[in-house]
């Protein structure tokens, strides 16, 4: 039974009206890794306690999900929690350390399939994600109620590919040697993988959305690593399961994905009940809106028979944060303008860079506010 009835009343609900294509009176916006380390506090928190602990502890977790709402009180409208999109191959049993300077890395990636049944403990009699991972939906339930509604809360996974990347390779990498070979050279096992890691996903964003997340988010980092023909095979089909198991257990949660580097497939994308889709800073938002409205027509998702709506979110280059003021506030105005004033919810094209100054985040939230609440009444 979902706990929303008992939440405080979510007063900012901007962004739950802009992802259902609303006319909306200014373009709400969030950013990805809004909570890390380009900010003091969060460093300071680090600098106690280890990365996994803060995950894994809901106070702690909390905490930080809260800070940036915090920080810059009434410019963001929408957090998201603290946590990682590999806790699930950490629930499935392996073992990851952040390592300072490096990310993330496997104790024991898996270097040939025979350790699929070795390393990996979620077929085994008795396990359940729910119970491995009751920590996130803990957490998430905790932010909610410390938010006391000033913002809806996002819950978020890793897309399969993504974390099979990951799994296999140990790693971030230039490359991804490694994983790639596997798909070639164990494509059986690949969809087995990819299929027990999409079950475990859809259960997970389930439980998290019975703990108080009020909008989901699929992270599909690593996709533009593959090419348009092996994404239709390796990645596709496993979003698509996701957003349709998601759309028919909570069908007004919106659900982004957001694939990076894969705008040669946002046609396929577009065509799948996902409510918004996320875009890195490598497309034009006109283009991509035009390439989404027209993969979407003659095809009919909504029940009363009427096309879905576009929501685009994007999409400034995180670099622009490294520029002065006049030109954030010069491509941020363009940016809005080329999304226009329905249909859009502002973010970076990728996440915030730990040595980002927050307070040339602060012009980019001010300024969306800004050229979009003139746009919108224009
Ligand atoms: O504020 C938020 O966005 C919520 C929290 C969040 C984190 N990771 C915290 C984090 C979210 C949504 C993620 C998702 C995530 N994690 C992704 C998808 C998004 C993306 O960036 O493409 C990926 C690929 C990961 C895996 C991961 N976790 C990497 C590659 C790293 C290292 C990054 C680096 O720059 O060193 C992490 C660690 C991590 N996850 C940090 C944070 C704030 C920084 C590490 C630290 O505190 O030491």
């Amino acid at each position: 039974m979902p706990h929303s009835v008992e939440f405080p009343e979510l007063v900012n609900d901007l962004y739950l009206r802009a992802a259902r294509g609303e006319k909306v009176e200014r373009t709400p916006v969030w950013c990805m890794r809004q909570a890390g380390r380009y900010l003091p506090e969060f460093r300071a928190m680090r600098a106690e306690h280890n990365f996994f602990k803060v995950c894994r502890s809901p106070e702690l977790a909390t905490e930080v999900t809260v800070q940036p709402i915090d920080r810059y009180e009434g410019l963001l409208d929408a957090a998201i929690i603290f946590s990682d999109i590999l806790v699930i191959p950490q629930a499935m049993g392996m073992d990851i350390e952040m390592v300072p300077g490096k990310g993330p890395v496997f104790g024991h990636p898996l270097r040939t399939p025979s350790d699929i049944e070795a390393f990996l403990v979620d077929t085994k009699p008795g396990f359940s994600i729910d119970v491995e991972l009751k920590y996130v939906y803990d957490a998430i339930t905790m932010a909610r109620h410390r938010l006391a509604g000033r913002v809806p809360l996002f819950g978020f996974i890793g897309a399969p590919w993504t974390l099979l990347a990951y799994m296999i390779e140990g790693s971030g990498s230039k490359t991804f040697s490694q994983a790639k070979r596997w798909l070639w050279k164990y494509p059986k096992q690949t969809h087995q993988l990819l299929e027990r890691i999409t079950n475990l996903s859809i259960r997970f964003l389930i439980g998290q959305v019975n703990a108080g997340a009020q909008m989901l988010q699929v992270f599909d980092s690593w996709a533009g690593e593959l090419g348009p023909q092996d994404f239709s095979t390796f990645a596709l089909p496993y979003l698509k399961k996701i957003a349709e198991e998601l759309k028919a257990h909570c069908p007004d949660v919106p659900l982004t994905v957001f694939a990076k580097g894969a705008h040669y497939a946002l046609e396929e994308l577009a065509v799948l009940p996902f409510d918004v889709i996320s875009l890195d800073w490598t497309i034009d938002p006109v283009e991509a809106r035009k390439r989404v409205q027209k993969a979407r027509e003659g095809v009919e998702y909504n029940a009363a028979g009427r096309r879905r709506p576009v929501v685009l979110q994007g999409n400034l280059d995180p670099t622009i944060l490294f520029a002065d003021p006049e030109i954030i506030r010069l491509r941020t105005k363009e940016m809005i303008e080329k999304f226009g004033s329905t249909g859009h919810i502002a973010n970076l094209g990728h996440g915030m860079m730990p040595d980002h100054d927050p307070e040339h985040l602060r012009v980019f939230l001010e300024s969306v506010k800004d050229e979009s609440t003139k746009l919108c009444c224009s």
